[in-house]
């Protein structure tokens, strides 16, 4: 038996990055797969056609998770098309990095409302479905950084403390319920968002981190793997970090 078998899982912004990661691994372990990301263009469409191929039921939905109306009529979509909802990953997120002095509402406002807000909507949305069927898992993607800071970030930072603060207070109103949430805090891990980066800057990076490497998306993937089965049952409200020791 697979560890995901029968669950139906909605992951946000996951047309590439970590979140494609993680929808390809809970797809390995059995479920269906119920995707988001701002447009599902050609490479969402081959995301999509790369987790069905893994035997399982795949759908990519073009939604704005930044939107209260569009992530609730996403997830009243998703329950019409597969029946029920079992995991929920919070993983849609952007930077806009710059340092107080120089940061712009526009800077400060988007970073909370797709990295912050955007859960909110989600769960908001999942939490009447999943209360009904007396069991989910929710995941909200946070970040070292939202432990630790991180100069020039204030925004990026501010927004995944808050995923923290939102998964433990969630894992309190809802554990009674049957509904777990936690929170996953990757450090650097190779991705579009970190390509950007300087060779200089990630080579600093690279001398914080114990392992001496950059994580990988299944990296993070292994973690969310573990976190939506029930081989953690009796695991709520915790932060697990996933950076290669950077953060202890
Ligand atoms: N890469 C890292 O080092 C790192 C470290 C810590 C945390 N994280 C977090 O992990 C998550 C995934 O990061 P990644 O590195 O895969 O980034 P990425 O930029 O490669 O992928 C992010 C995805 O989210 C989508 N997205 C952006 N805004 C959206 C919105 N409003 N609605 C729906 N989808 C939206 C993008 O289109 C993209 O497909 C983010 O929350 C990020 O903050 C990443």
């Amino acid at each position: 038996m697979k560890l995901l078998e029968g669950k139906v899982a909605v992951i946000t912004g996951a047309a590439r990055g970590i979140g494609k990661a993680i929808a390809l691994k809970f797809a390995s372990e059995g479920a269906d797969i119920a995707f988001t990301d701002l447009a599902i263009d050609e490479n969402g469409k081959a995301t999509e056609q790369e987790i069905a191929a893994l035997g399982v039921r795949a759908k990519g939905y073009a939604s704005n998770a930044a939107n209260f109306e569009e992530a609730h009529s996403v997830v009243a979509e998703i329950v019409k098309d597969f029946g029920r909802i079992d995991i929920l990953v919070n993983n849609a997120g952007i930077t806009r990095d710059g340092l107080m002095m120089r940061m712009t509402e526009q800077q400060w406002d988007m970073v909370i409302n797709v990295n912050l807000k955007s859960a909110f909507n989600f769960i908001h949305a999942v939490t009447p479905i999943m209360m009904k069927q007396k069991g989910g898992s929710i995941i909200n993607m946070a970040s070292v950084v939202g432990v630790s800071g991180n100069a020039g970030q204030c925004n990026y930072s501010a927004s995944k403390a808050g995923m923290i603060g939102l998964a433990k207070s969630i894992a309190k109103e809802l554990g009674s319920r049957g509904v777990r949430a936690n929170a996953i805090a990757p450090g650097f891990i190779i991705t579009d968002m970190t390509a950007a980066l300087s060779d200089e800057v990630k080579a600093e990076w690279a001398k914080q981190i114990p392992l001496r490497r950059g994580g990988t998306p299944e990296d993070v993937a292994n973690v969310a793997t573990f976190l939506a089965s029930d081989l953690s049952s009796y695991v709520t409200g915790q932060v697990i970090h996933c950076c290669g020791g950077m953060n202890m």
